[in-house]
């Protein structure tokens, strides 16, 4: 069988985790390049992990023959003109989530891949995690009967960067946590999402208030799907007790609930009488294997000549989602998703 040689573009926060896995975790792989803009990025990389070949301009690396992936893991605003030169250039592209940073850019990078003949994977790691997928395999065995409303949830810990504030950049945390959360409902209904009414507010940051008067930290949606099903998504940031990502499918014949708050199952009596466990801190280290899984499904569509499992249409709904949930948080209305 031969070894899909990879080169990871962008080795930051989410490139590191990618680079981790490909060199020496993904059967079938190999980590043969990096790029990364910033020198001082690519040389902690290269310490780190081994690639043959470094690269500071991707224009460069896509030209070697003997890469057949590439990884983007570059800021989005970058995805779109990486992801179509290399397609163009008959790589195979994961690109991480979001795929683009508007629908038309995201068309594109499909447009590319479906003409160049490639495999477009996107980054919704939540869809290789264990327990997502057990809730699925049980939702689709019909065990708890019809499904009829499915909540998500993610609240990330982390205090915003400056540039969050200004929510027509960050879309906040409909667009920074929550596509995940469109992803999971839409993949666990079986269906498009048909409208969205979303609520929101800054209850963390007040001190931004007057310079940024549209920011929320927390965020309330409903949701409908074409089917007829139902949706509820909450999302918050800053929220500092650790990282948080849960969902809850009631059918008609039962429910399924997945994830809790904790890091791990420790559980701790003191002799105060009070019980206590410690909190997830980080989607790194909730979803660490979901990620190897993740590369090794899209290793494995291009050796088996499979469609990958969340595709670039998948990457585009999850950008409709967020652009038509943000528009109902400023509107202050239902929004439907044409
Ligand atoms: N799946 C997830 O849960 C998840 C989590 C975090 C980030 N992400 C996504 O991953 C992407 C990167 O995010 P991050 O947090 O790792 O960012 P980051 O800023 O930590 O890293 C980005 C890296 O890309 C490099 N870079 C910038 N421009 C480049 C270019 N033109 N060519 C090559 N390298 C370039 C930077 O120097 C930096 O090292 C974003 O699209 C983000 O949304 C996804």
């Amino acid at each position: 069988m031969k070894t899909i040689n990879c080169c990871l573009i962008g080795t930051g926060r989410a490139g590191m985790i990618h680079a981790r896995n490909y060199n020496g975790r993904i059967r079938g792989a190999k980590l043969l390049a990096m790029c990364d803009a910033n020198p001082e990025a690519l040389t902690a990389a290269s310490e780190e992990v081994n690639a043959e070949y470094l690269y500071s301009d991707y224009k460069d690396a896509i030209k070697n023959e003997q890469i057949d992936a590439v990884i983007i893991v570059a800021p989005t605003k970058f995805h779109k003109e990486i992801a179509i030169a290399a397609a163009n250039a008959h790589k195979h592209v994961f690109c991480e989530k979001p795929l683009a940073k508007n629908e038309e850019e995201a068309q594109e990078i499909i447009d590319a891949c479906a003409k160049n003949n490639v495999k477009l994977q996107v980054g919704f790691m939540r869809r290789f995690d264990a327990s997502f997928q057990e809730a699925k395999s049980i939702v689709d065995s019909g065990a708890i009967g019809e499904v009829t409303l499915i909540k998500s949830l993610t609240h990330g810990p982390s205090e915003p960067k400056k540039w969050m504030f200004d929510i027509r950049n960050s879309s906040g945390p409909i667009g920074e946590v929550n596509s995940h959360d469109f992803d999971s409902l839409r993949w666990m209904a079986g269906s498009e999402i048909k409208s969205i009414y979303a609520i929101g507010n800054n209850f963390r940051s007040p001190e931004v208030k007057e310079e940024y008067p549209d920011y929320y930290d927390t965020v309330a949606m409903v949701i409908e799907f074409e089917d007829g099903k139902l949706g509820m998504i909450d999302g918050a940031q800053y929220v500092q007790y650790g990282y948080d990502a849960r969902m809850e499918i009631l059918g008609t014949k039962g429910s399924i609930l997945v994830g809790d708050q904790g890091k791990c199952s420790v559980t701790v009596a003191n002799s105060d009488q009070q019980i206590s466990k410690p909190a997830m801190p980080s989607w790194r280290y909730l979803f660490h294997d979901a990620y190897i899984r993740e590369d090794q499904a899209f290793i494995d569509s291009i050796t088996n000549d499979e469609t990958p499992l969340v595709t670039g249409h998948d990457g585009l709904m999850a950008i409709k989602a967020v652009r038509c949930g943000l528009k109902s948080l400023l509107e202050n209305r239902v929004v439907k998703v044409e």
